[in-house]
């Protein structure tokens, strides 16, 4: 199959988008006249469609879209809502706060049974509450250069820990640090930032034997640049490196809380001195938290003492409202279970296996990596790092793809094959997306061999 045929492929699917969707154009012409490229934030432009889809409702593992469209949701906001839409018991908990105050910058009476259960859950004593997880990797590296008194940070190459200034770099040549490109009227300054990529131990060790840096930001598992695995052994090397260096290990599990209750390092023993968590951490509400041991708060309270009196430079005033923490209450009593945990990694399980067989079936050289709940195909073998990682995915193909199985109604992530299974999905939603699949594959699978 050639370039042309997949560009006729696109034109049709296009065409059968924008034709059913009469309601979502109309939406979009209208809020255009206020709204740059009619979206109220910027990436609800990038999934591939002429015009985006507005959502008339999104409940479980479904999505009903302005035209009364159904879709099987395994996108579920990139992550925000890993636990399914809506989930009833943080529905429930938001309705009732909603009448008793929405913002105070006062602790709400939930707070202790909020720490009780972040500590039981992810097994960290000390917490505190940000509105995204954005900005909870941004206090943390505050916090770890106050801790150690260093200046410089160290993330895995083509990481992506929210739009933190000196984590949206690249590796350059020789190594250097240079920024991500592509960033909008931007300032940072990116010298204290080292670059190394994931997995590989020796440049890992040599960067840290330097002994100037703070910390170590690292999701367990890469997840947005596809989906990197660690090797056997990587991740204990790393903590044993950082603990011999002094430098501070900080995991962030937004998105590998999908490994289980309490996220990839409370499923497999890696022990974090900060832990960051957001998007699905509240059930979807606007919520992140970050974590620390004993060890850190007491250094904390030493660099507290000694800090000139003025502004932390950290918080801001919307969080740790009282919606967020009987949000997080809910999320982390009623929705982290392990019976709900282990519902969403046996379909899972199930799917990527699926998926892979069908790729078998057909003689394509593609692949399934999966992180409990989380997976991501794409062609190739399982990378090693994001360079290889980046350079195996098909921007063009892929997002044929999507828009195909969109139209089908399944909806992917757009950026890359990362697909994700919530408590509410069922095996009966499972089955009719392996159908639609395998008819997309029977129509793409020309364009699938090598690049
Ligand atoms: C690993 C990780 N950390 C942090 C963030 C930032 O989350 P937010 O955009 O909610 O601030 C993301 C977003 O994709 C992420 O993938």
């Amino acid at each position: 199959m050639s370039g042309g045929q997949l560009a006729a492929i696109l034109v049709r699917e296009q065409q059968a988008f924008a034709s059913a969707r009469p309601q979502s154009l109309a939406l979009s012409q209208r809020a255009a006249a206020h709204f740059p490229h009619g979206v109220p934030m910027h990436w609800m432009r990038d999934w591939g469609t002429a015009f985006p889809l507005f959502v008339h409702a999104a409940q479980g593992a479904e999505l009903v879209d302005a035209d009364g469209h159904r879709y099987v949701d395994f996108c579920l906001g990139d992550t925000g809502a890993m636990f399914g839409h809506s989930p009833p018991a943080v529905a429930a908990a938001l309705a009732a706060q909603a009448v008793r105050g929405l913002t105070t910058m006062l602790p709400a009476e939930a707070t202790p049974h909020v720490g009780e259960a972040l500590a039981e859950v992810f097994g960290l004593p000390w917490w505190q509450l940000t509105q995204t997880a954005t900005d909870a990797n941004r206090a943390v590296l505050r916090l770890a250069r106050a801790v150690t008194g260093r200046p410089r940070i160290l993330v895995f190459n083509h990481c992506y820990h929210g739009t933190v200034d000196e984590t949206m770099v690249v590796m350059g040549e020789g190594g250097r640090t240079l920024p991500r490109p592509g960033q909008i009227g931007r300032v940072n300054d990116v010298s204290q930032t080292v670059v190394v990529e994931f997995n590989d131990l020796p440049a890992l060790q040599a960067a840290l034997a330097a002994g100037d840096i703070a910390c170590v930001l690292a999701e367990p598992v890469m997840t947005n640049a596809g989906m990197v695995l660690p090797q056997p052994g990587f991740l204990d090397a790393l903590r044993t490196a950082c603990t011999r260096h002094g430098t501070l290990l900080v995991i962030d599990e937004t998105h590998t809380l999908s490994s289980g209750r309490g996220g990839y390092g409370r499923s497999t023993g890696l022990a974090a001195d900060f832990l960051v968590c957001g998007k699905a951490v509240a059930g979807g509400l606007p919520c992140a938290v970050y974590g620390f041991t004993d060890d850190v708060a007491a250094r904390l309270r030493r660099a507290e003492a000694a800090r000139e009196p003025g502004h932390s430079g950290l918080g801001t005033t919307l969080s740790a409202n009282p919606l967020a923490l009987v949000a997080l209450q809910a999320s982390l009593t009623q929705l982290m279970t392990v019976a709900n945990h282990d519902h969403m990694n046996r379909l899972a399980a199930q799917l990527a296996s699926a998926i892979e067989s069908a790729f078998r079936a057909r003689g394509l050289g593609w692949q399934v990596s999966r992180v409990g709940a989380r997976l991501e195909f794409g062609r190739g073998v399982p990378p090693c790092n994001g360079s290889q990682s980046l350079a195996a995915i098909d921007h063009d193909l892929e997002g044929a793809m999507h828009l195909y199985l969109l139209n089908r109604g399944f909806l992917l992530t757009p950026f890359h094959n990362m697909m994700l299974v919530s408590p509410a999905t069922t095996a009966g939603q499972v089955t009719a997306f392996l159908s639609a699949f395998s008819d997309c594959l029977d129509e793409f699978s020309g364009l699938m061999g090598a690049p």
